[in-house]
């Protein structure tokens, strides 16, 4: 099968940019077992399972003929007489800035080297696991948008139930990203009357924080100067201990307004976000990774499930990470690991064993619990999930193995 197409050195396609990017995703398969799965996959990042289609490399070129190319294109080649031939049919879709993922039948290191030289991001060898699938999604997702992006990244954490560790792994997580990689990070606790990010650093708030959520137009780089809490040379915290009895009233777009501003002054801004809080969903839209923290027990399950269809909802393609905290208690009424992953449909990224004296020596110290055990199990792992976030962890970049095959 041969599909013709324009020369990609034609100047008129390259004035087009990504702003012609029509839907997030589409995929067109070649048989029915790899489309269920990638519809499967799909639905996990909010997308419509209708998305992943049939007809292979001839129906993607089709309609993308008529139609913006999708900013994440699937394309199975098995198919395919010529699939570098078949692959020019959608250089329209590349130009315009598509993400394409080759998929085939052959493990052949030639064929997907070439692909992936004409543009393909990556060549998935058919059977491929949904994992594969999901990790590379996620890698795309989140691929910077330009080099000059240079606003901080935001990590929000929340914890399914009170009590999950959502504090516990922001503080620590903030940490390592200032000592340890030496990235300059603000530690934003959004539990304006109850949060624990000053003490978790043996800090005093000052009114600094609700004073910027109550009359948003007074922030600029002075003000918070004033209003952060020097942790480290490069960690700050904001944060507050409003009275209980008073609810703060926070401002219209205030919290958007907020993050900006911090993100704009630091390389990572963690927030720690209350359960319930009223603008969360302001902070998932904003977020480029939201950590779900829970416990291994049915309830705490359940309001993660919840949780995570809200974040899909408010922000489909935010990219989500699961912990597992707590885990490993002695006491009854624990679930499995397994049943978590599996009611949640996402593997976890980070399992933490329960630990109460480390956990309320770094309390009693006010201290984080990586400054405080720095190679302690908790500590290591964090480190390597800390990094992952920042990319760091992925060594030789996120095209990991020229071929991909199910694991
Ligand atoms: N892995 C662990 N092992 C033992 N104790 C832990 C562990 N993780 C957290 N804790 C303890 O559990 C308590 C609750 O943790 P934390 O405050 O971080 O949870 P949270 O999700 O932020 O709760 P809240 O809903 O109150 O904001 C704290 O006393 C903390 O020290
Ligand atoms: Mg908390």
């Amino acid at each position: 099968m041969t599909i013709s197409a324009r020369k990609s050195d034609d100047q008129a396609f390259m004035k087009i940019t990504e702003a012609s990017l029509g839907d997030p995703f589409a995929a067109y398969l070649a048989d029915d077992t790899t489309r269920a799965l990638v519809a499967k996959v799909a639905a996990r990042f909010g997308w419509p399972e209708t998305a992943a289609e049939g007809g292979g490399v001839a129906a993607a070129a089709r309609v993308i003929a008529v139609a913006p190319p999708p900013r994440i294109l699937i394309v199975d080649f098995a198919d395919s007489d010529d699939p570098l031939d078949d692959l020019i049919a959608l250089e329209e879709a590349l130009i315009a800035g598509s993400r394409v993922i080759a998929v085939g039948a052959d493990n052949d290191a030639r064929l997907a080297r070439a692909l992936l030289q004409k543009g393909a991001v990556d060549y998935l060898v058919k059977p491929f696991s949904p994992e594969t699938l999901e990790e590379l999604l996620q890698e795309l997702q989140h691929e910077p948008k330009s080099d000059t992006d240079e606003t901080g990244r935001i990590i929000a954490i929340l914890g399914s139930r009170g009590g999950s560790g959502a504090s516990t792994l922001a503080a620590s997580c903030a940490w390592v990203l200032a000592e340890d990689l030496g990235q300059r990070t603000t530690l934003l606790d959004l539990d304006l009357c109850y949060g624990d990010a000053a003490l978790a650093f043996n800090l005093a708030p000052g009114t600094g924080l609700r004073d910027s959520l109550e009359t948003p137009e007074r922030i600029d780089d002075l003000f918070l100067d004033r209003a952060t809490l020097t942790a480290g040379e490069r960690l700050e915290v904001l944060a507050a201990e409003e009275d209980p009895s008073e609810t703060p009233q926070i401002a219209e777009d205030a919290v958007e307004n907020l993050l900006e501003h911090l993100a704009e002054r630091s390389s990572n801004v963690v927030v720690d976000l209350p359960r319930g809080f009223a603008q969360s969903a302001a902070v998932f839209k904003r977020a480029d990774e939201i950590i779900l923290v829970t416990v291994p027990t049915l309830p705490a399950l359940r309001d993660a499930i919840r949780l995570q269809r809200l974040i899909r909802d408010v922000a489909p393609s935010s990219r989500i990470r699961l912990v597992i905290n707590r885990a490993d208690r002695s006491g009854n009424g624990q679930i499995g690991r397994r049943d978590v992953e599996n009611q949640l449909t996402r593997k976890a990224d980070l399992v933490i064993a329960e630990d109460q004296d480390l956990a309320a020596e770094a309390a009693n110290n006010g201290q984080p619990i990586a400054a405080l055990r720095p190679r302690s199990p908790f500590a290591v792992n964090l480190r390597k999930f800390t990094k992952s976030i920042t990319g760091q962890a992925n060594e030789g970049g996120w095209l990991r193995g020229l071929v991909r095959r199910g694991r």
